[in-house]
């Protein structure tokens, strides 16, 4: 069995910033917080949450001491609530996310109806849409078909593909008399993306490594999927079944950006377990 690993694949630069940053004030404060988990991995919370780093849902639940915004970034709303409590604030909001809630604020000001690529249930797009007065979110250039301003402002979450993008630009085309796009697709997460699927076109089986709530981790899985139907979503090794692999030479692993590098060691180390049994047999 051969096993190949995608580049670029495990945590981004973003995630290490915020888990680096959480790391650091679990050693220097009492009570530290992240406002929702700081990224989608459960291995990663829980071994935080050992560290003294709890995870909560609302700043409501914050009494006092430190709170933490996690990469995907906040709504001022929440900035301003942390200060009225006057918690201690520290922003691991990855600078590329940043970028996108400043460019919604700048479409809004210069008059443009903010269209967001994205999902509306994801964080990220959460406070996106918090910086907009206007903004609109779509998942797919269907959705498009219902906006009615003619002076569009397209932006993307930062996990989206290049595809649905173009596909959403294009079709806002048909009715907009004005549209000024910007690509705001991470581009950790596209040299991902392409390393991965060019990994599904050679291998036999393709092991997608992720939190299962993990927005990039699952766009991932599906466009891998359509190039290689073998394709599986995995959280961890303890997600993998020996049948996968029976009559299999070519093994690809790739993991989403919050995927700790650990977690993709523990699965190459399971697969090449399965070795021996499966050809034994
Ligand atoms: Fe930031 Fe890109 Fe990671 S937007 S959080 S570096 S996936």
């Amino acid at each position: 069995m051969k096993i190949e690993i995608a580049s670029g694949c495990g945590f981004c630069s973003g995630v290490k910033r915020a888990i680096n940053l959480a790391l650091t004030f679990a050693e220097k404060d009492k009570e530290v917080y992240t406002l929702g988990p700081l990224i989608h991995n459960l291995q990663v919370v829980q071994s935080l949450e050992e560290k003294g780093v709890k995870a909560v849902d609302s700043i409501d639940k914050i009494g006092q001491g430190t709170v933490i915004f996690r990469s995907h970034g906040v709504q001022p709303a929440d900035f301003i609530k942390a200060k009225e409590k006057h918690l201690k604030i520290v922003d691991g909001t990855c600078p590329i996310v940043s970028r996108v809630q400043r460019l919604a604020e700048k479409l809004t000001e210069e008059g443009y109806s903010v269209v967001i690529v994205g999902d509306p249930n994801h964080p990220e797009v959460e406070g996106i849409v918090s910086r907009a007065s206007n903004a609109i979110v779509v998942q797919n250039p269907d959705e498009v078909k219902r906006i009615k301003g003619k002076r569009l402002g397209i932006i993307a979450q930062t996990t989206q593909t290049l595809s649905n993008l173009r596909a959403v630009t294009s079709q806002a085309m048909e009715n907009a008399s004005e549209i000024k796009v910007y690509n705001t697709i991470c581009k950790a997460v596209l040299r991902l993306q392409e390393s991965s699927c060019k990994l599904a076109e050679r291998v036999d089986i393709l092991l997608v490594v992720g939190g299962v709530s993990s927005a990039n981790t699952k766009r991932l899985f599906l466009l891998a999927k359509e190039i290689n139907p073998n394709t599986y979503h995995i959280e961890g090794k303890g997600d993998m079944k020996l049948e996968w692999f029976a009559g299999i030479s070519k093994i690809g692993l790739t993991a989403g950006t919050s995927t700790p590098s650990w977690v993709i060691d523990e699965v190459a180390k399971k697969v090449k377990s399965y070795e021996c049994i499966v050809y034994r047999y």
